[in-house]
């Protein structure tokens, strides 16, 4: 296959994880014999330093023009302590989902067996944990009118959701659910908000199509509590924009890592896919954010296009990879393991795969090879 792929690695550690996505496709690439063409453009506090524009128009075009997005992250410390900046990396991203239509975001949340007593809560909670959230991501409160009074002393933000907003990404939720254990859970705040109230109206109605996958619903609140009390109970969760955004980092607990998840964004027309950890500019040029969100995220790329045993064999070297303890610190905070070296890993992995691999560790130790 030929895909032309934009790559926006944007800002903090989204060039360092974005160089491994790329370097593992590439093998990828090689191994079956597919034809990806990466380019790269500017996005975020990287684009507003060079151009004075968190999205400049030739980065939107080369993003239309491709077939694929692949993100790194944005943000970056000087615009989150200043409230009174008027340009922010953000607006990058946002203007980047709203122009490319990208409504549905995508992310899997699982708990990796040989990752389970790395998490912070119990293995008997989080054992089997396996679910799906599809977060609304072009309407709601974060795209609603927004005023500050000329005093500065009121502000708000509105939240504004239609009909058809809500049913393109429940056929896509509900699709999702058919595929797997056949259950959907509708997260919204229905007591209290309009908006939930027509989310439920809508979903239900569709619903009465998807007669083998079980609807139900819960309020945000609950669900924040039911994602770490008992997450295997779940299978897809729809959810609007901002409360995707906020369960979809709780959720992230439970693999152990934020530095595991990756994500993708789809419309009618593009897809885009990124690791949902942010810049996390501390770790800047130091070798030691986790790539594999990053990683993850070309997989679902692969996926979207079709190419399943692509996509399998880049989990499968994931896997391999958290089971020899090839990790960063994020996860074992022994390791001496970076960020290059678990991509290199991992390409490698996919180079050398021949279905019967041995992965001789002392070798890795001394930098020798990774696989013999
Ligand atoms: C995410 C991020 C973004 C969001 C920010 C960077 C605007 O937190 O992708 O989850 O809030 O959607
Ligand atoms: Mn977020």
């Amino acid at each position: 296959m030929k895909l032309k792929i934009a790559v926006l690695a944007g800002d903090g550690i989204g060039p360092e994880v974005t160089a491994q996505a790329i370097k593992t496709l590439e093998a990828i690439a090689e191994v079956y014999d597919h034809e990806f063409e990466f380019e790269s453009a500017p996005v975020g506090a990287v684009a507003i330093d060079e151009t004075g524009n968190p999205l400049p128009e030739e980065t939107l075009d080369l993003c239309e023009a491709s077939d694929a997005v692949l993100f790194g992250a944005i943000g970056d410390p000087k615009y989150d302590n200043d409230p009174s900046a008027k340009v922010r990396p953000e607006q990058g991203l946002l203007r980047l989902r709203k122009g490319l239509g990208l409504f549905t975001n995508i992310r899997p949340i699982k708990a990796y067996e040989t990752l389970i007593d790395k998490s912070p809560l119990k293995r008997e909670i989080i054992e089997g944990t396996d679910f799906t959230i599809y977060r609304e991501l072009t309407g709601g409160i974060y795209f609603g009118e927004k005023q500050l009074s000329k005093d500065g002393k009121e502000a708000s933000d509105l939240c504004s959701y239609s009909e058809k907003e809500i049913e393109r990404i429940a056929h896509l939720a509900f699709k999702a659910a058919r595929n797997r254990k056949k259950k959907l859970t509708l997260v919204d705040k229905a007591n209290v908000l309009e908006t939930s109230r027509l989310w439920r109206k809508v979903v239900t109605a569709i619903g009465k199509s998807y007669k083998d996958v079980s609807l139900d619903f819960l309020f945000v609140d609950n669900a924040a509590m039911q994602i770490i009390l008992n997450p295997s109970q779940f299978d897809v969760i729809l959810t609007e924009n901002m409360f995707g955004d906020i369960i979809s980092d709780e959720g992230s607990v439970i693999g152990g890592s934020i530095g595991l998840l990756a994500s993708a964004s789809v419309g009618d027309k593009s897809a885009l896919f990124e690791p949902i950890h942010g810049s996390y500019p501390q770790a800047k040029g130091k070798d030691i954010a986790n790539p594999i969100a990053s990683i993850l995220s070309a997989a679902m790329l692969l996926e979207h296009f079709g190419l399943h045993d692509e996509a399998d064999l880049i989990d499968q070297a994931v896997e391999r990879a958290l089971e020899i303890g090839m990790v960063t610190q994020d996860l074992d905070k022994d390791s001496t393991y970076g960020t290059r070296k678990v991509g290199e890993f991992i390409a490698d992995y996919i180079l050398t795969f021949d279905g019967e691999l041995f992965i001789n560790k002392d070798n890795i130790d001394m930098g020798q090879s990774t696989i013999i």
